[in-house]
């Protein structure tokens, strides 16, 4: 495990962190560059679907031991769905929250998904009820990825009860950055307990409880978790979003909307709040600044009570919005905060090309937290796509369901405002699922209902 300390194991969670139960991916950075693959596996037959759960156990690894240089990892993950075909009894089933129950096409309404992000039209199975188990699989490098194409292989070898029927690739570039050209996954809260390191040192570590279910988060109690507790305990939600990303149309309707170059990278900065190196508008207001935006211990020091106004970053820009840090805004930023597991799929659109080649690509968007409704739905509904607990009716620039939007850039002497802003993101489908811990994994392979 990698710059671990123990001073702060107990400190905020109210009982230790048990390391050697949570599963790796869920706490622990991604490599970088890193290759991957989701499999989606639907179970026919509950017996069949405890021994892929046996089978692929002893293929974790739990944060304790996290070996960064280890070759490739596992990550897996259950629907509501999933769950009722491994026959977990009505009365556990029960105890998950109801955002989980549903399933994520079922939370629509919640999420904002409407028009063509409505779940009529994604793409199958996601959104049905024939999606059961992810599993996640990192390399570090594209060659890797044959190993773990061959280990989930494996997992699957002679169990045709358990068909897959979803895939996708995914990886991170060297620079770490999604297809619209910025760098991503630069902002990651801090966990108490973990010893993990947060990449802003002005932020004070989340309490466990936000991110592990079975510990104190930040409301001061521990919510309730499903049961039986082994079943609970040590366990998390992902919400896993396939986001499709119109690239020609974010470049061209820069283009059109800028006189030179060089307004382009600004508006865009604007946008995202931070330039394609990484650099935070907050710390580099005028121009992008490589040197910062590759220096993890400065790229993310920084708050904005500086500029209440908006004038370096504005308040509307998809990072600030997605985390207001020290702003003043309607409401506690803590109780809404997540770790993101992003990655790209796709293949990237050559640089100045301003016309789509028709390629499917985007983000595999991966929420990680204790607190679907208050964390993931929360972001989504209100500081997505509602622009109240900022003082406007603008939505997020860059990720929301724009239809004629517009977004407010405050400047001196004047402010700029965009308009016609079209969606450049499009939700090709997700799902809500439980990452439980190894613990929680051997209650559910070995179940005898
Ligand atoms: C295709 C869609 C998306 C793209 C291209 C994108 C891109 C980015 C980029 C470039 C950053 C700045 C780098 C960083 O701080 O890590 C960022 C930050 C962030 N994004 Fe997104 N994002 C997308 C969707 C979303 C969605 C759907 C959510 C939540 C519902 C979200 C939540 C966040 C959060 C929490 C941060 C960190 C803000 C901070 O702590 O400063 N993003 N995103």
């Amino acid at each position: 495990m990698t710059s671990t300390t123990t001073s702060d194991t107990t400190a905020h969670s109210g009982s230790a962190l048990e390391l050697d139960d949570i599963q790796a991916g869920v706490l622990m950075p991604r490599p970088n560059p890193y290759a991957g693959a989701y499999w989606g596996l639907r179970i026919d037959d509950r017996s069949a679907g405890r021994e892929l759960l046996r089978r692929l156990i002893p293929l974790l690894e739990p944060v304790s031991s996290y070996n960064p240089d280890r070759p490739v990892s596992l990550g897996v993950a259950l629907s509501y769905a999933g769950l009722e075909q491994l026959g977990v009894p009505q009365a556990s089933l029960a105890t998950f929250p109801p955002a989980f129950q549903q399933g994520m096409a079922a939370r629509a309404a919640q999420l904002g998904d409407v028009g063509e992000n409505a779940p009529e039209n994604w793409e199958r199975p996601l959104g049905s009820k024939d999606l059961h188990v992810v599993v996640v699989a990192l390399a570090r490098d594209t060659a890797l990825m044959e190993s773990l194409v061959t280990l989930t292989g494996d997992a699957l070898r002679e169990l045709p009860a358990v068909a897959p029927v979803w895939y996708l690739d995914v990886h991170v570039p060297a620079d770490g950055r999604e297809q619209f050209g910025f760098k991503d996954s630069i902002s990651q809260p801090s966990v108490a307990g973990t010893g993990i390191l947060g990449s802003n040192p002005h932020e004070a570590p989340l309490k466990a409880g936000e991110f592990i279910l079975g510990y104190q988060d930040e409301t001061g109690k521990v919510s309730p978790m499903p049961q039986p507790d082994t079943l609970g305990r040590n366990g998390t939600y992902v919400a896993f979003r396939k986001l499709h990303q119109r690239v020609a149309a974010f470049r061209r309707y820069l283009q059109q909307s800028a006189v030179d170059r060089t307004e382009q990278e600004l508006l865009a900065a604007k946008m995202v709040g931070r330039w394609p190196s990484g650099a935070p508008l907050a710390l580099a207001p005028d121009k992008d600044d490589p040197e910062l935006g590759g220096d993890p211990s400065r790229n993310n020091a920084f708050l904005y009570g500086d500029d209440p106004r908006g004038l370096k970053c504005p308040l509307g820009a998809h990072a600030r919005r997605m985390n207001a840090r020290d702003s003043n805004i309607n409401g506690l930023v803590r109780l809404h905060r997540m770790i993101r597991r992003g990655t790209n799929y796709g293949p990237s659109l050559a640089p100045g090309v301003l016309e789509d080649d028709g390629a499917d690509r985007g983000l595999m968007f991966a929420f990680v937290g204790a607190h679907l409704d208050r964390q993931f739905e929360f972001v989504q509904h209100e500081w997505v796509s509602d622009g109240t607990f900022i003082g406007t009716d603008e939505k997020d620039p860059l990720v929301a369901m724009n239809e004629q939007g517009q977004f407010t850039i405050p400047m001196r002497p004047i402010r700029r405002r965009l308009k016609a802003l079209p969606s450049f993101v499009v939700n090709r489908g997700g799902e809500y699922c439980f990452a439980p811990g190894l613990r929680a994994l051997r209650w559910l392979a070995n179940l005898d209902t």
